[in-house]
């Protein structure tokens, strides 16, 4: 069955669905076993993961990750770590830390060009739940106009995907905006309960 994975994975390598393709250095595919109970959906990679690590949650958002891990007693090797766009989204910037370029949001179009592999992904792993950071994912899940402010830490279950999800912020935000920091919090402990009783 890793084969059909592995098979998936060489396929995406080589897409060119939308614009993306021009200046990656490399699609970023998802990392993980067929096992994987838990799929972890960010946004996008960004300049570490495509320049560095040719790995999803490398560089910052590693750290974050390792934390959000911690905390939540599971290890990296226990979930599927995927994106929902596969490819780098980049805007020109003179202060970009990997040249002149900065990470961008991906436009709605970006997002349903890339849309296939995800659903691929989710159709060959079929994880119990899909935990979406940020608003990115979420809206890929459940439609554009998704408020993620009104549907944040609480869990539901996807008719259409055959799991439950659960929306949290994307750490990243968390950091830029402190705000969201208590209630980032409180749903990682929301997570927490959630998985114990759950899964
Ligand atoms: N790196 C990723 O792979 N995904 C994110 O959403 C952010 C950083
Ligand atoms: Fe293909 Fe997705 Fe990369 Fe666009 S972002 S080129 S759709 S893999």
């Amino acid at each position: 069955m890793d084969i059909s994975l592995n098979e998936l994975r060489q396929q995406m390598r080589l897409c060119t669905n939308c614009s993306l393709w021009e200046t990656r250095t490399q699609v970023i595919t998802g990392q993980g076993t067929l096992g994987a109970k838990l799929m972890l959906l960010g946004e996008a990679p960004g300049g570490h993961e495509d320049l560095v690590s040719g790995q999803a949650f490398t560089g910052e958002a590693g750290h974050q990750l390792e934390e959000f891990l911690q905390f939540i007693n599971l290890e990296r090797n226990q979930i599927y770590l995927t994106n929902t766009v596969k490819c780098r989204p980049t805007r020109p910037s003179d202060r970009g830390r990997y040249g002149p370029y900065a990470n961008r949001r991906p436009k709605v179009s970006e997002i349903k060009a890339c849309s296939y592999w995800l659903d691929q992904e989710l159709k060959l792993l079929s994880p119990q739940l899909v935990i979406t950071l940020g608003t990115v994912p979420l809206s890929r899940i459940l439609g554009e106009n998704t408020s993620l402010k009104e549907r944040h830490g609480v869990p539901f279950f996807s008719e259409p995907y055959r799991t439950w999800i659960f929306p949290l912020f994307h750490p990243a935000a968390v950091i830029y905006n402190q705000k969201l920091k208590p209630l980032y919090w409180a749903d990682l402990n929301r997570l927490r309960d959630f998985l114990q009783s759950q899964l």
